[in-house]
Parts: structure tokens; sequence; C-alpha cells
């Protein structure tokens, strides 16, 4: 950390050293406006920072922090489109993906606008095609199936989208994603599946992904189990910047949907790595969830820090993670449709933004990236929220819902939000001893037995959370959400002063495998392998054969 910015940190610790020691239920007591005073809106969207162990001065001092590590800078760089992806001499644009053409967004002089909309165009007649049986097999039948096969970037955000808006996936083959190398998922997926109608999606940035490259090639062959060579590219389509793979692979260009290498694999689901989305949703809504992405693009470029929603989110997370030292955080969606959003966010955080050395190449000196998990509510209530209400360690949760479901069961939608508001309250609130032995006194427990259990059933509270509402998840309000997080990301990012655009931490292992492998397939010697690696392989070599 720059010398520079070291008053600024020890103001915000000098706020926690202040704080650490107030109860949530203290500063509820003191300003009843808490709601009003730690909360921001955009139109329906809402975060409600009230639960969060800060203070009007704490406040200040992260908004002052944002300005003095030159967040808006950083943004503007963003969207100017320079190079701020240092280590790879790329720009970050996936902003440029759900843009109009005044947005005037360009790289390296060439206005994006073109080439986006282009491929825009081509990828949503595509799936709308397909949707309405217009683009057959070549045969003249059609497609039952789509199977997306690709990982990471490639799967999680089309998966996560297909989800969330299954309400608008009414018509058009049904989906499948295949992300594992492991030939179980492959064997569990295309089990009930005909190869002469289904469609595969090979979802692959890089085109060299192994594990993407080992299942389409076998997804390939069982498709030629039942088409001729002549039939089967009917049956492909390719999701790439990288075109002299796909033509390797024996695709045609035309049933290539590219994408440039500005966008990274991680945020791509709205280039063409969003086709599986369109397929479910067709072409209008996508362009409507693209829209909602646009919204809060536009919100993050030009609003002041202190109204700013991803930024708040992010400065919030830096008190969390660097002021109170929380090492997780929690992303709860009350939302069955929001099943995977955990998971999404979970590599666009912890792959952007789990590094230790700045942008410099020095050694960070502080904490950066927590470690992101969840689950939908109300399950994880029935599993780990036990810790989270009374374990040893705070875990600072993200709480998200819609106020209106898109189903007619309302009684349980109300269920639902009695819960989602419920469990906030109870963390930040939580339940003194005195109030809990008075409980079981009137419950007519004797006292000596209510004294025991006391402290079994005390809550500490004082379990920071944020909530977020929206009025309903539609595409639109799905694009805010994940745009707000990509934001936040950004701004985390832009703070601890990293590079949160490449991913050099996944190539270790990448390269171990690949090594590991040839030493498997018996095209190299086992010698150069680790010691404890040769053992292992051995081990389990000779389980193979007994
Ligand atoms: O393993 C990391 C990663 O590089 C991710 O960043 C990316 O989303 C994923 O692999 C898939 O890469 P590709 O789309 O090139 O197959």
């Amino acid at each position: 950390m720059s010398k520079d910015l070291q008053p600024f940190w020890d103001a915000l610790k000098a706020d926690w050293a202040r704080l650490e020691h107030v109860h949530l239920r203290d500063m509820f007591a003191q300003s009843p406006d808490r709601f009003t005073d730690f909360s921001v809106s955009k139109d329906d969207l809402t975060l409600d920072f009230s639960k969060e162990r800060i203070d009007a001065n704490a406040w200040g001092n992260l908004l002052a922090l944002a300005k003095a590590t030159n967040v808006e800078a950083k943004r503007d760089a963003m969207f100017a489109g320079d190079h701020i992806n240092n280590t790879e001499d790329r720009a970050v644009m996936h902003v440029a993906l759900r843009a109009i053409a005044d947005d005037g967004y360009a790289v390296d002089g060439k206005a994006t606008a073109p080439l986006v909309d282009e491929t825009l165009e081509r990828f949503l007649t595509f799936a709308d095609a397909v949707r309405d049986g217009s683009i057959t097999n070549a045969r003249g039948q059609l497609f039952t199936d789509v199977v997306n096969i690709g990982i990471g970037g490639s799967d999680l955000g089309p998966v996560m989208a297909v989800n969330a808006t299954a309400a608008y996936g009414t018509e058009g083959p049904n989906l499948h994603f295949l992300a594992n190398v492991d030939g179980a998922d492959f064997t569990d997926k295309f089990a009930d599946l005909n190869p002469a109608t289904t469609l595969l999606l090979i979802a692959s940035k890089t085109f060299t992904t192994i594990e993407t490259m080992t299942n389409a090639t076998t997804a390939k062959d069982w498709l030629l189990s039942e088409l001729s060579e002549s039939e089967v590219g009917q049956n492909l389509a390719a999701l790439s910047t990288n075109l002299k793979g796909t033509q390797t692979f024996g695709l045609s260009d035309d049933r290539v949907f590219g994408f440039w290498d500005w966008v990274g694999g991680r945020y791509s689901m709205c280039g063409s790595i969003g086709l599986p989305i369109a397929l479910n949703m067709g072409a209008a809504n996508f362009r409507n969830m693209l829209a909602g992405f646009r919204d809060i693009d536009l919100h993050f470029r030009t609003a002041p820090l202190a109204e700013n929603l991803p930024v708040l989110l992010a400065l919030v997370g830096i008190w969390r993670r660097n002021i109170m030292g929380c090492s997780t955080l929690a992303i709860m969606p009350y939302d069955q449709r929001l099943d995977r959003f955990p998971a999404y966010v979970q590599q666009m955080d912890m792959e952007s933004n789990g590094k230790s050395v700045l942008k410099s190449g020095a050694p960070v000196t502080g904490e950066t990236a927590p470690v992101i998990w969840g689950e939908v509510g109300t399950n994880a209530q029935h599993s780990f929220f036990q810790l989270i209400h009374q374990g040893t360690s705070i875990v600072p949760v993200d709480f998200i819902m819609g106020a209106n479901p898109d189903h007619p069961l309302h009684a349980h939608h109300d269920l639902l939000m009695a819960n989602f508001l419920a469990q906030s309250e109870a963390l930040a609130l939580g339940k003194t001893t005195k109030a809990v032995q008075a409980e079981m006194l009137d419950s007519g427990m004797d006292a000596a037995r209510a004294k025991d259990l006391a402290p079994h059933r005390t809550f500490e509270g004082n379990r920071p959370s944020t909530s977020i509402v929206y009025d309903k998840l539609t595409p639109f309000a799905l694009g805010r959400l994940i745009a707000l997080y990509e934001h936040k990301v950004f701004v985390q990012g832009a703070i601890w002063d990293i590079n949160s655009f490449d991913q050099w931490g996944v190539e270790l292992g990448k390269q171990a495998a690949n090594q590991i492998a040839s030493v498997i397939a018996g095209k190299a010697s086992a010698i150069d392998l680790h010691v404890s690696t040769q053992n292992l392989l051995k081990r389990m070599q000779e389980l193979q054969k007994s």
C-alpha cells in the first residue's frame, strides 16, 4: 500500500476501534432513521446497509478512501478502453457488449458498437431460428435439446442466467450444460439425448481449454454415431474468439459466434457466450437483460461516489474485509431461480480479485478478495446458518430478494419474504441472555434448567449483512444485479490496486495436470513428477489394476 494512503486506512481503523464494541441494537436504538441514512435506491433497486457495523464517520472515510485510491479515474480508464489489464496488455470492455452506439466505446481507436451489434444480431437471429424451428438438423428435424459445453466463465454465467430466467423460457429446445471433464458428467447428461436432434454449443474463449476440448471431441464422436460427416456440422456451433481453433475442429465459420480479447471469460455472458440464455428466453428478453446491465453501467459511470450503488457495495466489502477482518462473504439469494448466482459471483470475484501482488508486481500488504460462497434461502437456514448465527467467525451476508414472484404461489412467497427479513434482523439484533431466560421461564421451565440452557440459546447478534431488494426477477433486473456485482469487484480491485482481469493463478494447476496426463498416457516418464505425486499415482494405478 502506498504511504500516501496510510492515513485513509488509519482513519478507518480508528473508526473500527470506536465501533467494535458498539452493538447494532444500540445503533438502531440511538438512530431510528438508520435505514434511511444507510440505504440507497435506484428505481426499484434498494441496497440496505443499515445492518452493517458502520456509522456516518466511517461511511465518509470509506468514500474518502475511494477518492484517494482514484476509483473514478480508474473507472474512466476502463470505459475509455485503456489497456488496464496490464499483464495481458488488454482493454477491459465487457461493458461494450451491452452498450448502444451512442455510448461511444472504442478499443485501440476502433469503435466497438459495429462489431458488437453485428455479432449480437447474428447470434440472436440464430437463437430465435433454433427456437422457432427455422434452423433444424440436416434431416429437417427440430432440435429437441441443446448442450452447452464450456467451463468457468463459459458455463457459469449461462447456467446461472438460464435458471434465473426460467419463467421466460417457455419455448424452444431443452438446455443442458456440460462443464466437468469427469466422464460421469458426460455419461449422465447425454444418457437420454438423441444425437440426431441435439445441438452442441462449444463455448470456449480460447478454444484450447482441455476440459472443454475433451468433452467437445467426445460429444462430436457421439453425434457421429448417428449422423454422417456431411450432416454433423448442422448440429454444431462454437462460441469463441479462436477462429483457427474452431476451423481445425471442423466447424464452418458461419457456425462460429465470436467475441474479442477485451472481454474476459468471467465477464462474457452478454456476448456470444450468452447464446444459451438467448436460446432459452429468446432475443427480445436477452436484449432486456442487456438493457439492465447497461442501466447499471451508466449509473456506475456517472453517479457520484456517495450515490453510486456498486461503489457503496464495494466499500462495505472493504470495511468488512480490511477493517473488520472478515475472511468470507456469503451470498444468499432468497430466490430459487438464483440458485447458481453465488457460484457465478464466486468465480467473478475470486478469479478477479484473488491476487497477492499489486499491478506493479509488488506484494500487497493487506487482504484482497474474501472467500465467496452461498446458497439459496431458506435451504441455507437449515444447513449452515447455525454457524453464521452462533459460530466464532463473523460471516457477512448479502441477502438478495425480489418483492414479487413470477409464480402464483403467493403464500409461499410471503413465507420466503418473512424468512428473508427475519434472518438479517436476527443476525443484527441477536437475543440477550436475559431475554432468553425470561422466555424459558414464561414457558414454565424451572429456573435452574433455564439458567443452564441460557448460554446455548443466547444470540450475540451484531452480525453484519446487506439486503438487496428489487421488484421482480425479470431479465432486466437480473442484468442490473449482475452488473452491480461486476462493478463492485472492479471498485475493490481498484482500491487494492491489483489487476482484476488476469488469472495467472489458474495456470500452474493446468500445467501440472498436463504433465501428469502425459505420464498417465505413457508419453512421459513418471520420474519427472514430484515424489508425492509419483506415489499417489502409483497407488491409484495399483487400485485400477486390482
Ligand atoms: O480456468 C480459468 C479460465 O481461464 C477462466 O477464466 C475461464 O472462464 C475458463 O478458464 C474457461 O476458458 P475458455 O472459455 O477459454 O475455455
